[in-house]
């Protein structure tokens, strides 16, 4: 029986408030009628990093007004809904807590069904809202807060691989672009720098290829950008605009050969399983990296895997991922009560072992 679902989606996890609506016909595709994201960015500038207090003030501000407008774009009312999904954790508390008593005021209200949402489980589904990607594909999420390995069997069925044991690759980025100077975010900036520059000149470390796992590690590469840094100030009394780039271009290559390297293993590992149709995803805001994504579609071509990046808006925390990641649940026929937990931590596979690294915006999984 086809049955049509229409979900209210809501995401508070970190600096990002957003609500969406997300409508799929059983067996069709799934359709974005509406996508609110309000970001905080200007709240933290001031501080360097997300305050998580400041964080779940505002989203708890700002959440029925994004309910508000995401309806009101999708031309419906909360009595067209089936369900309200909303994201359950990881994140930072305070915020995620907002999100789900919002949820649950909503469901209240209205006698409707509630379904908890894994926040990471909200990206690594993604590419079956984007693209339909069949199960079981492998997942490359890598951002500012999250770098993993993931297979997706199922909306509730992952095996992690491995991930990073420090920083994520975004922060990296981040912390090369205030040790050189450069404005913030750091990805984009970086990128621009290290076009022009020679990534030969300066040799970074590729931490962890020596092991032959998928784990990764990127906090090495900001103490030797600053030793590289300070070298060359102690020598020349400053940076030219030629070192700084060279620094860019240097630092960028090595994070493009590990995380191209590791997602060879990652690769290797899921062809082992024989899936189907081979496919590679990457979401998250550093797979808008030219120099990774052109590294990581050659991997894919030379495996004969389908390589696929969604568009950068459902790349980044959005509210139209968590809709369509409730979506699947509640057609696999998953409810959950007004007991619904906010979680800070919630790895996606409960069966790997923790990671170490917690993201410069909060713990994640
Ligand atoms: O997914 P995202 O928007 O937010 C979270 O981290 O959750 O990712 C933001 C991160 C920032 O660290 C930013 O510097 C990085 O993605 N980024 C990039 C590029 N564009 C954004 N990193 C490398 N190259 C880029 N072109
Ligand atoms: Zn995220």
């Amino acid at each position: 029986m086809t049955q049509t679902l229409t979900l209210l989606g809501l995401e508070s996890s970190c600096d990002d408030t957003a609500a969406a609506v997300v409508r799929q016909r059983d067996g069709a595709r799934a359709e974005i009628l509406a996508s609110v994201v309000f970001g905080q960015t200007e709240l933290h500038s001031a501080y360097g990093g997300v305050v998580p207090e400041i964080a779940a003030r505002a989203h708890a501000e700002k959440l029925d007004g994004c309910v508000r407008d995401a309806l009101a774009q999708a031309g419906i009312t909360l009595a067209d809904l089936d369900a309200v999904a909303v994201t359950a954790g990881p994140g930072l508390i305070g915020g995620v807590m907002s999100g789900v008593m919002c949820a649950k005021g909503i469901c209240a209200a209205t006698g409707l069904p509630l379904v908890g949402v894994n926040h990471l489980a909200g990206h690594a589904l993604t590419p079956r809202l984007t693209d339909e990607m069949a199960y079981p594909y492998l997942m490359l999420l890598v951002s500012g807060g999250h770098c993993q390995y993931l297979i997706a069997r199922g909306p509730e069925d992952f095996t992690r691989l491995g991930g990073t044991i420090d920083d994520a690759p975004g922060e990296a980025f981040d912390k090369t672009a205030r040790l050189l100077g450069l404005p913030q975010p750091g990805g984009p900036s970086v990128q621009a720098e290290a076009e022009l520059g020679d990534a030969k000149r300066f040799r970074f470390p590729r931490p962890l290829l020596d092991r032959p796992d998928c784990n990764l590690s990127f906090s090495g590469l900001k103490t030797a950008l600053m030793r590289m840094r300070d070298q060359i100030v102690a020598e020349k009394g400053g940076l030219t605009r030629q070192d700084r780039a060279d620094l860019c271009a240097g630092f960028q290559a090595a994070i493009v050969d590990t995380l191209v390297e590791k997602t060879r293993r990652a690769l290797l590992l899921y062809l082992a399983e024989k899936p189907a149709r081979p496919s590679l995803a990457v979401a998250g805001g550093v797979a808008a990296n030219t120099a990774i994504r052109s590294g990581l579609m050659t991997l894919c071509a030379q495996l004969e895997t389908d390589f696929v990046a969604p568009p950068l808006s459902l790349c980044t925390d959005n509210a139209a991922m968590i809709a369509y990641a409730g979506l699947e649940r509640f057609r696999s026929g998953a409810r959950d009560g007004m007991e619904l937990m906010a979680r800070p931590r919630w790895p996606l596979d409960q069966t790997s072992p923790a990671l170490l690294g917690s993201g410069k915006k909060g713990a994640k999984a």
